[in-house]
């Protein structure tokens, strides 16, 4: 390849945030608003961000300059939760998590023993990502070890900066979801040895949810966590109300959910706990001394009904909270209409989620959540180059609206209100163009 290829220069309006973010009052400090940019990208990373003429200066004759101006550049977004094998069950009528479980997401999953149907199921969700602007993900993969090869290879294939896991369940479920303890284990480190940073893809050792998991499971689970310091443990907690008490009575002897985790030690800085809706005082106290991480998936916890997460709870605390979409629970794949549901579940709470805040959740502050902001999620000298070319006028309305908002804060609040996949125009992995829209 020619020196030319390896260098991508892009113009636009930039916008991110510099890190690391402490105190979300002083967010809007930390946006970084370029009207007219000009990004040069080198072998993947970002090497420049500068003013257009500026820029222009260090540029080499002859390179063709990918012209957006108009659009909006800003960071990958991040999705912090989300299931791959669910994607054929998004939607499904009428029950709340447990029941849930039991009808749909249960014989869905079962269909992930065969390799060929997981990795076709793969690429398409891997391409439901890139075309709603999403570059990272945590992934729940199915119980089977094959679910989680069949998409390790789909995400090597597209080069993307994903962390995924084999499920561990060995009881409460259908006879044909079961792994056991011992086997769990196997087949997991077996992933970890052949995936975990290997390119760009990292491994998350991945307990479905206390429930579904005997205290042996969990033990295995954190024999992992010990060997492989490197890993991530992503799990499920206090996202229903039945599923609490459920839990309180499987694990009578601990003090509160988020203690079965704690107990076998899978607490800590690269923990991320799903929903966490229905937590305790001693619940919060406990992620803040872990430094363990939340992920808010507002379309799964309406559409299942489980409730609203307290987002102020957390920042008070100093959580670091993802942002997710949890397909298949989620009923979206697009963060910005994830942003569009998180104001509505905050608004019933009487939290002002800021149009900052909501770009900032889905990109810096969802890389900080999985302690992924030395890499990715802003546009840093040496970060890896995925990001997302945004169209604020796509549609009639969001023209309108564009027209007559007059502040930068108030066309970033339309766009994560009435925004959907059709405001994705273009999105980069490592430099390299992986979606166009249309
Ligand atoms: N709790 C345990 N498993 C699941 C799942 O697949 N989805 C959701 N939303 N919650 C869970
Ligand atoms: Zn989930």
């Amino acid at each position: 390849m020619s020196n030319s290829c390896e260098l991508l220069p892009v113009r636009g309006s930039f916008l991110d945030f510099s890190g690391p973010v402490e105190e979300i009052a002083e967010l809007e400090s930390k946006a970084r608003y370029l009207e007219d940019g000009l990004m040069l990208v080198r072998d993947g990373r970002i090497e420049s961000l500068l003013p257009f003429a500026e820029g222009l200066k260090a540029l080499p004759d002859g390179l063709r300059i990918r012209d957006y101006r108009g659009k909006l550049i800003v960071p990958g977004l991040i999705d912090t939760h989300i299931h791959y094998p669910q994607t054929e069950l998004v939607g499904a009528y009428g029950e709340q998590l447990l029941d849930w479980l039991n009808k749909y997401t249960f014989p869905t999953e079962g269909q992930y023993r065969d390799f060929d149907h997981a990795s076709v199921i793969s690429e398409f969700f891997l391409r439901q990502l890139l075309s709603n602007g999403t570059t990272t993900a945590l992934v729940f993969c199915a119980v089977y070890p094959q679910s989680a090869e069949a998409f390790f290879e789909a995400a090597e294939r597209q080069n993307m900066r994903v962390i995924a896991g084999k499920v561990l369940m060995d009881r409460n479920a259908p006879d044909y979801l079961l792994d056991t303890p011992q086997s769990g284990y196997d087949d997991s480190k077996a992933l970890i040895e052949k995936w975990h940073n290997r390119g760009r893809l990292l491994y998350a050792v991945t307990p479905r949810f206390a429930p579904t998991s005997s205290p042996e499971q969990l033990e295995m689970a954190s024999a992992l966590m010990k060997e492989y310091p490197g890993v991530y443990m992503q799990t499920h907690l206090s996202e229903n109300k039945s599923e609490v008490e459920w839990v309180k009575s499987l694990y009578p002897s601990n003090k509160n959910y988020l203690d079965v985790y704690a107990s076998f030690g899978l607490t800590g800085p690269r923990s991320l706990f799903a929903h966490s809706i229905h937590l305790e005082e001693a619940e919060w106290r406990v992620f803040s001394e872990t430094d363990s991480v939340i992920s808010f998936c507002p379309t799964s916890n309406t559409f299942l009904g489980s409730g609203l997460f307290n987002l102020a709870q957390a920042r008070k605390n100093k959580v670091r909270v993802g942002l997710a979409t949890d397909i298949g629970g989620g009923t979206s794949f697009n963060q910005l209409v994830t942003l569009g549901e998180a104001y509505k579940v905050l608004q019933l709470q009487g939290y002002k989620f800021t149009p900052y805040e909501a770009i900032y959740t889905a990109t810096l502050g969802s890389a900080q959540a999985l302690s992924l902001d030395d890499k990715i999620g802003n546009f840093d000298k040496g970060k890896e180059a995925d990001f997302v070319v945004l169209d604020l006028t796509s549609t009639p309305l969001a023209q309108l609206r564009y027209d007559n908002s007059k502040t930068l804060a108030e066309k970033l609040f339309v766009l994560t209100t009435i925004g959907d996949d059709r405001g994705i125009y273009r999105t980069y992995v490592s430099g390299r163009l992986a979606h166009a829209r249309g």
